[in-house]
């Protein structure tokens, strides 16, 4: 596995190995990596001749009060599992932007709500950073975790809307056994903070059930999960349409219900595919 810090080393590695007809595909992340990471990986894996991973703690998508600082890292370790799941470049600039960097890229309406309302900046920043991404790895395919939803939307949209030669697509969200989202932020979460965590979780698998027993109004539903949760401060609960993400009052096309909330002082998001 090749380790690459510098960008323009990444784009010119990238170049050859398009003009030899090779299919590059790329997994971003943030590192302090975990078996949600490592399964994108492995859906690209086979689809490519090629495959990056880029590790990049962004600072344009942390707002000014939260864990920039203190994100968790593990270079040593992220490096070995990349290796072990046959990962050809490993891209971890210390620094992505060029000098009088002024660009920004805003995809609006899809971020009103949910995360772009409880992190004002966030999905700018997101969308920012993996347009340079993008570029700069020259990938034809790329891959984002359900785990996100509404970052895998604004990824999408922003592929399409600007015209990026490059397909977006969406892995399933992988869980520890007892159903808690995998999130390299579960490592801030205290042992008895990891149990409240997994009120996420289950807040919406029973507002699953609630609609599987044929409740469908969103408001019943909504009722059934909050009754569950157990978390210090609730940034959202919703059930919205599944592509544009907006409010719903029944489930009578594909909904998706998604939770953002702190324990203990760490944010957690988790959401769950409502279909009728
Ligand atoms: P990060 O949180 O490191 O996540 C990297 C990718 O892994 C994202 O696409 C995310 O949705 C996916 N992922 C995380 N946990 C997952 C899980 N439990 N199951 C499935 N996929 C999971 O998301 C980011 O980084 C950043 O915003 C980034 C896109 C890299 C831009 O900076």
């Amino acid at each position: 596995m090749k380790v690459v810090r510098n960008p323009a080393e990444l784009t010119q590695w990238a170049e050859t190995q398009r003009s030899a007809g090779k299919r590059i595909g790329f997994v971003p992340t943030m590192g302090f990596l975990h078996e949600g990471h490592l399964s994108l990986m492995r859906l690209l894996r086979p689809q490519v001749d090629q495959l990056i991973v880029s590790i990049y703690v962004n600072p344009l998508q942390f707002g000014p009060s939260e864990d920039l600082e203190t994100y968790p890292s593990d270079m040593d370790g992220d490096s070995r599992l990349c290796e072990q799941t046959g990962v050809d470049v490993l891209f971890a600039p210390a620094d992505l932007y060029p000098d009088g960097f002024c660009t920004s890229v805003s995809v609006h309406t899809l971020t009103n709500g949910l995360c772009g309302a409880s992190r004002p900046g966030h999905f700018e920043g997101v969308a920012t950073v993996v347009a340079r991404l993008i570029g700069l790895s020259r990938c034809h395919i790329a891959a984002f975790g359900e785990k996100d939803y509404q970052q895998l939307c604004v990824l999408r949209r922003m592929a399409r809307d600007l015209a990026l030669p490059v397909e977006i697509v969406g892995g399933a969200i992988v869980r520890d056994q007892d159903g808690l989202a995998l999130s390299s932020r579960n490592t801030y979460l205290s042992a008895e903070d990891r149990v409240r965590a997994l009120s996420l979780s289950q807040a919406l698998r029973a507002m699953k059930k609630g609609l599987e027993a044929g409740e469908t109004a969103v408001g019943a539903l909504l009722a059934t999960g909050v009754h569950v949760l157990d978390v210090d401060t609730v940034d959202y609960l919703e059930i919205v349409d599944a592509f544009t993400l907006e409010p719903v009052q029944c489930v009578t096309r594909s909904c998706r219900a998604l939770v953002a909330a702190h324990v203990g002082g760490t944010r957690l998001i988790d959401n769950l595919a409502l279909e009728p």
